[in-house]
């Protein structure tokens, strides 16, 4: 059942992670940012495409990073819809090896709270670092999920497809460890209607979080340093990151 943050988003889950995601992350901020510190760009955990296509699509240098050969696969079907040719890389941020550097690498979102093992983290950071032109800028959004409301579990959240298929999520349970700033949640995905479901998985979803500092000092053992610090209210805050000039 427990699974590692890159073998989450395969299978059931990938086809259902756009249709029951909660929020659309809008391109436009990381537009902006690309626009500002420059191309070539690398945007980290792309999945199927938002908003790296977008970014792509209005004449960006961008190429996207996935450790999932499924949500890449969705990102190549919609690129060739919508008629947008991209780079397309399958490969872990703790271990990636690209031949390029870039001026601009951003995470549309907390992906990166998806490495949970802080040493995985660290190794994220540094190849992050490894792969910034020296005058680069790294983007990394990060949050602190809130706990789920027992009395949600066991609700569904359901898509009907145009063809009629059915793809659904529930809460079966939750560990929520302020202590050690993780949280694990047990989802069940399921496929099919309720009555005769075709397939159902059991997968857990764990993030991290940081909390006074620990992320700018896990930035500094990477040879990062935080340069600027955009807030979000309640969704959180990003962080802009440059080379540590050492
Ligand atoms: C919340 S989803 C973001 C999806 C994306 N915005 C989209 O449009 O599909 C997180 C993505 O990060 C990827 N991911 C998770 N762990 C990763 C890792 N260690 N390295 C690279 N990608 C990872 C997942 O495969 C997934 O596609």
């Amino acid at each position: 059942l427990l699974v590692s943050s890159q073998e989450f988003y395969t299978g059931l889950i990938a086809l259902a992670y756009a249709p029951l995601r909660g929020t659309v992350a809008p391109s436009e901020p990381y537009e902006r940012f690309v626009r500002r510190y420059g191309e070539p760009a690398l945007e980290i955990g792309c999945g199927h495409g938002e908003p790296l296509l977008d970014l792509v699509a209005a004449g960006l240098d961008v190429t996207g990073l996935d450790s999932s050969p499924d949500m890449l696969a969705l990102c190549a079907a919609e690129a060739q819809r919508r008629g947008i040719a991209v780079t397309r890389v399958c490969q872990r941020m703790e271990l990636m090896r690209l031949d390029r550097k870039f001026r601009s690498i951003y995470f549309a979102g907390p992906t990166f709270q998806l490495v949970t093992e802080p040493e995985a983290a660290l190794e994220a950071l540094t190849q992050i670092a490894a792969h910034l032109e020296p005058d680069g800028r790294a983007l990394i959004p990060l949050f602190t999920p809130s706990q789920t409301d027992p009395a949600m579990f066991g609700e569904w959240r359901e898509h009907t497809f145009p063809n009629g298929d059915m793809v659904a999520v529930t809460t079966l349970d939750q560990s929520y460890r302020v202590n050690e700033q993780r949280v694990d949640t047990t989802l069940r995905y399921r496929r099919g209607s309720a009555d005769s479901p075709t397939e159902v998985v059991d997968r857990v979803w764990s993030l991290c979080w940081y909390v006074n500092g620990s992320f700018e000092q896990l930035a500094t053992r990477a040879g990062l340093a935080v340069e600027r610090v955009i807030d979000h209210g309640s969704f959180g805050q990003s962080f802009v990151l440059n080379i540590c000039a050492a």
